[in-house]
C-alpha cells in the first residue's frame, strides 16, 4: 500500500512503540503471509492506538464495521468493561472465519459478537447504544455508515473511521476514483455536521477521530 508515511519515520516509530500481545502479532504475520489483501490489516502502530483509544473510554458497547481478519476488533475490544461487548460486521465469509478462529483463542473472544453478512443488513437490527464505533469497510458507504450509526452513538461517544487519506489520492485534484471521491464526501458531511466535533489523525492512511457533542 503507498503511504504518506515516509520509510524513515515509519522505521522510527516502529522502533517506539509497544509490542502488542503474542496472539495479535502471530495473527499480523499468519495475514501478512497468506492473505492477498493483507494491506488492509490495521498494523501495530494502529493497533496499539486502537486500543488506547478503548482504554481510555473503557466502552461498554462497540461496534466495528469492517472485521478482516479479526487484529483491530481484538485491539478495540481489550479496553472493554468487565460487561462489555464488541460487535463487528464482516461481508466475506472466508474473513469471518478466520477472524472468529482468533476471538476463540482471546482472553476477550467472549466478548465480541461477529455478524456475519452485509453491515447494511445489519445495522437497523442493532438497537445498542455505542461508546465508540469503528468504520473500516467499503469506503463509498462511509457516509452513510455515519449518518446511520450516529443517532446510536451517545453524547460523549466517539467514531472512529480508517483510511481517510486513501493512499494519498485525496491529495490529488480532480479527484480521480470513486473511493477517493467517496472518502472527500465523508469529510465534508462530518465537517458539516453540527453534531460533532472531528480531527484527522495522521497515522498510517489516516484516521478521523469523531466526537460526538
Ligand atoms: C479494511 S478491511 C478491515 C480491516 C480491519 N478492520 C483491520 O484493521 O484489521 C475492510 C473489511 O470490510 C469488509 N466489508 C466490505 N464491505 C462490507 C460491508 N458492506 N459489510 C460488512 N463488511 C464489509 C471487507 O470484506 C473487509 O474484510
Amino acid at each position: 500500500m503507498d503511504s504518506l508515511i515516509s520509510p524513515a519515520l515509519q522505521a522510527y516509530m516502529d522502533r517506539w512503540v509497544s509490542p502488542l500481545p503474542a496472539l495479535l502479532q502471530e495473527l499480523e504475520e499468519v495475514t501478512r503471509e497468506q492473505h492477498p489483501e493483507a494491506h488492509m490489516l490495521s498494523g501495530a502502530q494502529q493497533g496499539q492506538f486502537l486500543s488506547m483509544i478503548s482504554h481510555m473510554i473503557r466502552p461498554r458497547r462497540v461496534l466495528e464495521i469492517g472485521t478482516f481478519t479479526g487484529y483491530s476488533a481484538l485491539c478495540l475490544a481489550s479496553g472493554l468493561e468487565a460487561e462489555g461487548l464488541l460487535y463487528t460486521i464482516e461481508l466475506r465469509e472466508a474473513d469471518a472465519e478466520w477472524a472468529q478462529r482468533y476471538f476463540d483463542r482471546s482472553p476477550h473472544g467472549q466478548q465480541i459478537r461477529l455478524l456475519r453478512g452485509n453491515a447494511q443488513e445489519w445495522l437497523p437490527k442493532l438497537t445498542e447504544t455505542w461508546d465508540l464505533v469503528f468504520i473500516d469497510a467499503d469506503k463509498t458507504s462511509y457516509t452513510d455508515y455515519f449518518n446511520k450509526v450516529l443517532p446510536q452513538v451517545r453524547s460523549n461517544g466517539f467514531i472512529l473511521a480508517d483510511n481517510i487519506f486513501f493512499h494519498g489520492q485525496v491529495l490529488h485534484q480532480p479527484l480521480s476514483g470513486k473511493n477517493a471521491q467517496a472518502i472527500w464526501a465523508f469529510a465534508e458531511a462530518v465537517r458539516d455536521c453540527a453534531a460533532v466535533e472531528q480531527v484527522p489523525i495522521p497515522l498510517r492512511d489516516g484516521l478521523m477521530l469523531i466526537r460526538k457533542k
